[in-house]
């Protein structure tokens, strides 16, 4: 149970942004060997101007969230599902791995510094748990570096998406996620430097994210810049696109636990051609950040494919979903067992 009070901020106010907390964790890896880390004060990092993160982007981050569950605890929501997934993109990216359970208990030592800055339950906002590595010596030859920097930093935010649970409008977008073979499957830096040009372009034209197809064919839905994607068909069925370009998002694996054995849906997780889409009745992006964000229209180069469940409100599929898997996280429903990794 905590007993330290949250901070007097306008929680409800809070968008999806950085503000400084008071502690970060930070781990430095020279040698051939992790230290054994602790946690600072200070939020800048200084490196040399060579360093290969710098030159050859050589980073990989995670996102995850601490909650104040309804009877007052922190918690977090399968962290070691992003320890795995953060030792998959390390291994991709030639750097050395952070040990698996030593990424659980630095998430639980910084979210336990910063206990003030979780956000009080039912506010609407959590703590956001970015853990990144980078590759932080000099390079100047294309190879990985010799010393590495594990940090996790935490920040309070409110809702991925403005408007909270409103319907959004996405667009399909012309460019690229991630090639076949490529990196779409782990979450490099990389993946996300080269959507900052389609993110930018999609916002002007007034689209809230870009829908990439597969780029071998342009068929298939992948997912979107920030979140997997969820379909819910006419009779009931949760289906969500199967690719080894996608991240494997730990919310989406949850959603598909969820619909299965919380609320006795069928689950296909399987390709999805694009030209099925319009035969959805509802749509929705889920992630970390998203948690479970309604897509109300998708854009296909001016055309419209609007689902049933409109622009004013979640479907009724996609809302089960979202109150089923919220209630779990913050701990209003039992959860299965280890999803919830307490931290006071
Ligand atoms: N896909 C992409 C590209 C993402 O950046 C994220 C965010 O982490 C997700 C999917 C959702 O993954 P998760 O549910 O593990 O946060
Ligand atoms: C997350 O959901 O944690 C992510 O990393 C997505 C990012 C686009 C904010």
């Amino acid at each position: 149970m905590s007993v330290v009070e949250p901070k007097n901020l306008d929680w409800g106010k809070l968008g999806f942004a950085y503000m400084p907390t008071d502690y970060r964790y930070v781990s430095y890896y020279k040698d051939g060997k992790w230290d054994d880390g602790q946690l600072v004060t200070d939020p800048n990092v200084t490196l040399n101007e060579c360093a290969c993160v710098f030159q050859y982007s050589q980073s990989c981050f995670e996102g995850l969230k601490a909650y104040r569950t309804k009877d007052g605890h922190i918690v977090c929501f399968r962290p070691d599902l992003n320890a795995q997934r953060m030792h998959d993109s390390a291994v991709r990216l030639e750097m050395p791995p952070f040990p698996v359970d030593r990424f659980v208990e630095a998430v639980k030592q910084v979210v336990k510094a910063n206990e003030a800055w979780v956000p009080p339950y039912g506010s609407g906002a959590t703590l956001y748990i970015r853990p990144y590595m980078i590759g932080s010596n000099s390079v100047i030859g294309v190879k990985p570096a010799d010393e590495y920097m594990f940090r996790i930093l935490v920040t309070p935010v409110g809702p991925y998406f403005k408007g909270g649970a409103k319907p959004i409008v996405i667009k399909v977008s012309d460019y690229d996620r991630a090639a076949p073979h490529g990196t779409g499957n782990i979450k490099a830096g990389l993946n996300y430097a080269m959507s900052l040009y389609p993110i930018v372009k999609a916002h002007e034209e007034g689209f809230a994210e870009n829908m990439y197809l597969d780029s071998g064919t342009r068929t298939k839905v992948e997912e979107t810049g920030g979140a997997n994607m969820i379909f819910i068909t006419k009779d009931g069925t949760l289906v969500t696109p199967k690719s080894d370009s996608i991240l494997p998002s730990i919310t989406r694996r949850s959603l598909c636990y969820v619909a299965e054995h919380y609320l006795g849906m069928k689950v296909e997780h399987r390709e999805v051609l694009f030209s099925e889409v319009p035969n959805f009745v509802e749509c929705g992006l889920c992630g970390t950040a998203a948690v479970i964000s309604p897509v109300g229209k998708i854009n296909d180069h001016g055309k419209e494919i609007c689902f049933a469940s409109g622009m004013e409100k979640m479907g009724p599929t996609i809302q089960k979903l979202y109150d089923t898997l919220t209630g779990i996280q913050m701990g209003r429903l039992e959860a299965p067992e280890g999803w919830i990794c307490k931290i006071d």
